[in-house]
């Protein structure tokens, strides 16, 4: 465990970015990437919802593809950002990191769904609980900037993740509906592993570190979704808020966040120290 620390990960991640990848080839690498990520996986399997896309990296033509498996919506996450969740998890349960899973901020469950499926390909007996207000975004603060994200984007219905999950024949999380403010301070695990926090906004990040990060065993792996560095990323900031709130948050803490790679999207993440 202790040959891990962010500082290696982060030095290889940050390496990779340097290099200025041309975008045809960026484009060909993620599409052998997907290639050989589907053509290697029972249980999950990668594609776009847009077909442009699909056409684009050749995925449809794959002949291993199972076309019912539309793990990703194309509009809160992509393929990068799959493959890192992936990798990221598999660490987790491979390294016996105790404790369970956690999302905050689920949505549909697009990454809900692809973490049930790692646990069972791992044979993992972890549970996930997930947690969504099914209200949207609450109210934003002057923290997150110019966003085109309002109160109540990303609305979405308790049922519809339950029918996604069924649809992907899929062993249903724990649902924590309700505001983070009301649910988490009661309602985490005692011990958890993973976390993926996705709340896009300066108070559902922060709120999700302050809850989250007592419960961590050590080595537990969070991801931030929209964490944005704009001096390593080179996309827009849609979510400025998030990166002020981990700075905010681990300005008393051992653990940096670092960055992670993911075409035009952006995540982070940092291991529990
Ligand atoms: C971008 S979506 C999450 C997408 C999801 N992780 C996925 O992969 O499909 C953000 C979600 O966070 C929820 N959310 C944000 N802040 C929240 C809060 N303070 N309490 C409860 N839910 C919140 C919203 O309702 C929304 O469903």
């Amino acid at each position: 465990m202790n040959k891990i620390s962010n500082r290696v990960d982060n030095t290889f991640i940050l390496n990779f970015q340097k290099q200025k990848i041309k975008t045809d080839l960026k484009r060909n690498v993620l599409s052998q990437m997907i290639k050989f990520f589907n053509s290697n996986q029972r249980f999950l399997k990668l594609k776009f919802k847009n077909d442009n896309l699909n056409r684009l990296y050749n995925i449809k033509n794959s002949k291993k593809f199972d076309s019912k498996e539309n793990m990703l919506d194309g509009d809160w996450s992509n393929v990068e950002q799959a493959v890192n969740i992936y990798h990221l998890l598999t660490q987790a349960i491979l390294l016996n990191i105790p404790g369970d899973i956690v999302e905050l901020g689920c949505y549909d469950g697009t990454t809900s769904i692809l973490m049930q499926k790692t646990l069972d390909q791992l044979d993992s007996k972890k549970i996930i609980h997930v947690y969504d207000s099914f209200e949207g975004l609450p109210e934003k603060s002057e923290k997150d900037g110019d966003t085109v994200f309002y109160p109540g984007s990303c609305k979405t219905q308790k049922e519809d993740l339950i029918q996604n999950f069924k649809k992907h024949k899929t062993k249903l999380p724990i649902i924590h509906e309700g505001w983070f403010s009301d649910t988490l301070p009661k309602g985490l695990p005692k011990k958890i592993s993973f976390a993926h926090l996705d709340g896009d906004f300066y108070s559902s990040i922060l709120e999700s570190l302050i809850y989250v990060y007592p419960n961590l065993s050590k080595g537990a792996i969070v991801i931030i979704d929209d964490y944005c560095d704009p001096k390593i990323h080179d996309v827009n900031n849609i979510l400025p808020g998030v990166k002020k709130a981990c700075d905010e948050f681990f300005k008393d803490k051992k653990e940096k966040v670092g960055v992670l790679l993911a075409g035009g999207e952006t995540h982070g993440y940092f291991r529990k120290l």
